[in-house]
Parts: structure tokens; sequence; C-alpha cells
């Protein structure tokens, strides 16, 4: 199922980072619908042509690193030279291994932490630049987890750097306001982006999770796309340094154990219950 769109951006132009699969590739499909030029990256290659393939020449690819300076500002350059402008940045691109506390790898926990916070910030100081050169403002999406706000075991690395990312944003958020530049952090629970087959220990504890999920699905990604054109949209002029859940409410609860029908004695004065 593709985005269905809401919202045009005819005339205004896209950064879409990590757009050769998952999420990334669905937010590029969205905006090139809705009529934004787009400048799609990704560090692969061959996903990110096979995400360009459908969009003709609206959409510009640039193989690049988020996590160096260097690839930062050649997707922003890519972005003025090609399009002439630069209106929305999305910082979609991440990494997620997860490992026990007592395994994880130092050279790991820094590659998590340049790719997810050291990439969103390299991005979002290249973009806001751009943004403020050209002096119409500017929308920058950045990217969390839900798992940022749990104790999520194995994901020492991953989880804590997307509670980086969303602080990050708050800061940049409240720094790049006076420029018009609106800040805003999409924290996603599961969503369907995972390669197929799945590999047999993923499968069982997926298995076992989604049943428990509120809405007993994963997101599709094709809906985080849909949340992301509408904080690149005028309809969400006044909503900045904000961390939205997209989660089926997972971050509210889970099935597990139904819901709580108590025969407390202590309350009985409350419900009114009578025992035989
Ligand atoms: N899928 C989920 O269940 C889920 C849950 C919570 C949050 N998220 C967040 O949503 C976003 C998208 O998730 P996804 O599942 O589509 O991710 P994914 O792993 O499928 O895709 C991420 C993309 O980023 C690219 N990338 C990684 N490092 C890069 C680098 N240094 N430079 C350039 N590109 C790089 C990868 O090549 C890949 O194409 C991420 O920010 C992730 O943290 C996803």
């Amino acid at each position: 199922m593709t985005a269905e769109v809401r919202f045009r951006f005819d005339g205004k132009v896209a950064i879409v980072t990590g757009a050769a699969r998952g999420v990334g590739r669905e937010i590029v499909r969205g905006f090139a619908d809705a009529g934004a030029r787009v400048v799609a990256t990704d560090r692969d290659g061959d996903g990110l042509a096979e995400t360009c393939a459908p969009h003709g020449d609206g959409v510009s690819a640039i193989v690049a690193d988020v996590s160096t300076a260097d690839g930062a500002v050649a997707i922003v350059e890519r972005a003025r030279a090609t399009f002439g402008r630069l209106d929305i940045c999305v910082n979609n691109a991440a990494v997620a291994p997860h490992a026990g506390l007592l395994e994880e790898r130092a050279d790991v926990w820094d590659r998590v932490y340049a790719v997810n916070c050291r990439g969103t910030f390299l991005m979002t100081q290249a973009a806001a630049r751009a943004m403020i050169a050209g002096g119409r403002g500017g929308r920058i999406i950045n990217f969390s987890s839900g798992a940022a706000q749990r104790g999520a075991a194995g994901g020492a690395a991953y989880a804590s750097s997307r509670a980086a990312t969303e602080t990050f944003s708050r800061v940049a958020a409240v720094e790049l306001a006076p420029h018009d530049i609106l800040v805003n952090t999409i924290s996603p629970g599961l969503i369907d982006t995972q390669p197929k087959p799945l590999p047999a220990d993923m499968a069982k504890r997926l298995a076992a999770r989604i049943p428990n999920l509120p809405l007993a699905r994963p997101g599709r990604p094709d809906e985080v796309a849909q949340l992301v054109l509408f904080l690149a949209s005028d309809a969400s002029s006044y909503i900045s340094g904000a961390v939205i859940s997209i989660d089926g409410a997972s971050s509210a609860g889970s099935r597990f154990g139904g819901v709580v029908v108590d025969d407390d004695t202590r309350y009985d004065w409350v419900t009114g219950r009578t025992r035989a």
C-alpha cells in the first residue's frame, strides 16, 4: 500500500536520508507524489537506485555517509545545486544493532552514536545553514524511537542514542525558531521494515510481541511517511520542539494480561459490590 497523499509540496525541496529502504523509501515516495522535488540519500547505492527508479528527474539520488561532515555538506549542496533551494530535511537514517550491555563493544557503540547522533547533528546544522541563507524558514524532522523511553534490554547504544536525538532536537527547535525553522522528532514504535524472511530468532521474538501490541500489528512505513508529510506541511505551522509518537498506543500499554477487573475487597464500598 502506498502513502495516501493529503498534502502538496509543489515548489518545495526536501532531503530524505536513509532513503534506500524501509521508512525512508516511503517518505521519498510520499514527497514525490505530493509534488516536492527530493534529494534522496543513503550509503547503500543499490537500494537508493531502487527507491528513486519510479520517480524521474524530480528525485535526485546521492550516495553519502551522514555521519561525516563532508557527507552532510555534499547532500545539502546537492539540493542547492540541483533544485536551487531547501525547505525540508528529514533525518531518518539510523542504525540499530542490539547487544547485551555486558557484551556491547565500544566500537559498535561509537558507530551507532556516529550515525544516529552525529549524523542527525551534522545534517541539521548543514540544512539549517542552507535554510537560513534561503531566508524562507524550513522544517527539520528528526527520528527517535519508543525504545528511548524504556529500559529496552539490548538497546544500550541504540535506545540511548535515540534519547540523545530527542534532546538535541529540542535544542535545535529553540535555537532555530528565530529563523522560522521548525524542528520536530518522530518516535516510532514497531514498524514493519525488517528484511524478509526474518532470521529465526527475530521471527520468534516478533511472533511473541506483535499480539501484545494494542493494535496487534506493527505500523507500516507509509503510515510514518504520512506523519512526516504532516510535519513538513503548512498544517503543522505551530508545532516545533515536539516528540510525536507513532506507535499504535504501544508506549501507552500492552494487551498482555487483558483488562484488569479486580475484586479487591477494599473497594467494595466504592463499587457497591456485595459478597455472599
Ligand atoms: N523500524 C522500526 O521498527 C523503528 C522503530 C523505532 C524507530 N525507528 C526509526 O525510524 C527510522 C527508519 O527506520 P527503518 O526501520 O526504516 O530503518 P532501516 O534500517 O530499514 O533503514 C535505515 C537506512 O539508513 C541508512 N543508513 C544507515 N547509516 C547511514 C549513514 N551513515 N549514512 C547514510 N545512510 C545510512 C541505511 O543504509 C538504511 O537504508 C530510523 O531513524 C529508526 O531509528 C524505526
